[in-house]
């Protein structure tokens, strides 16, 4: 069971924070899109635009199952992993940090290029529409809240250190 369960928008700092709070706390560092490019020999764009967003749920679906029953440390999921009713359900007793972020901030971290399928038409007015669909279910799954606004990955990751 992973120490720790990172969620998020894209752009909150998921995969720097998890890897900066696993350096922290000594511990090994997961990432389920990484994993699931890793099984599949391709990028996640390369997912959704070939075999289309049900097709990358998924195998995001299995493997974040697989990394919360096997995985140790800390653990960072895909930005819409926890829409799906399957993983939200699957998060219960787990202990989970959201990556609160604001526009501005997610702006300058992912940069909005063409990696992120679900933001390459409209990037910013895309991101905002997802945070207000997901906001509610990021706050359901966790049992914290960061702020990360104006902070450097290294202060947030102190800061869930000293949580969990
Ligand atoms: C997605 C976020 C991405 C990736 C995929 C879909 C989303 O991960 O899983 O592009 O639905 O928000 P990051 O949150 O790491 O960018």
């Amino acid at each position: 069971m992973p120490r720790v369960v990172l969620v998020g928008p894209p752009g909150s700092g998921k995969t720097s924070t998890g890897q900066a709070l696993a350096a922290l706390l000594g511990v090994g560092f997961h990432d389920t899109d990484a994993a699931v490019e890793a099984a599949q020999g391709r990028s996640v764009s390369d997912i959704f635009v070939v075999d289309g967003e049900p097709a990358f749920r998924e195998l995001e679906r299995a493997e974040v199952a697989r990394a919360l029953a096997e995985e140790d440390g800390v653990l960072a999921l895909g930005g819409g992993a926890p829409v799906d009713p399957g993983t939200e359900a699957a998060l219960r007793g787990h202990t989970v940090v959201f990556l609160d972020v604001g526009i501005a901030d997610a702006a300058k971290r992912v940069g909005f290029d063409r990696s992120r399928p679900l933001l390459s038409v409209n990037p910013r007015a895309s991101w905002v529409r997802l945070m207000d669909e997901r906001r509610a279910v990021y706050e359901r799954v966790s049992t914290h809240v960061v702020d990360t606004a104006g902070r450097s990955v290294d202060e947030v990751a102190s800061e869930i250190a000293a949580l969990v």
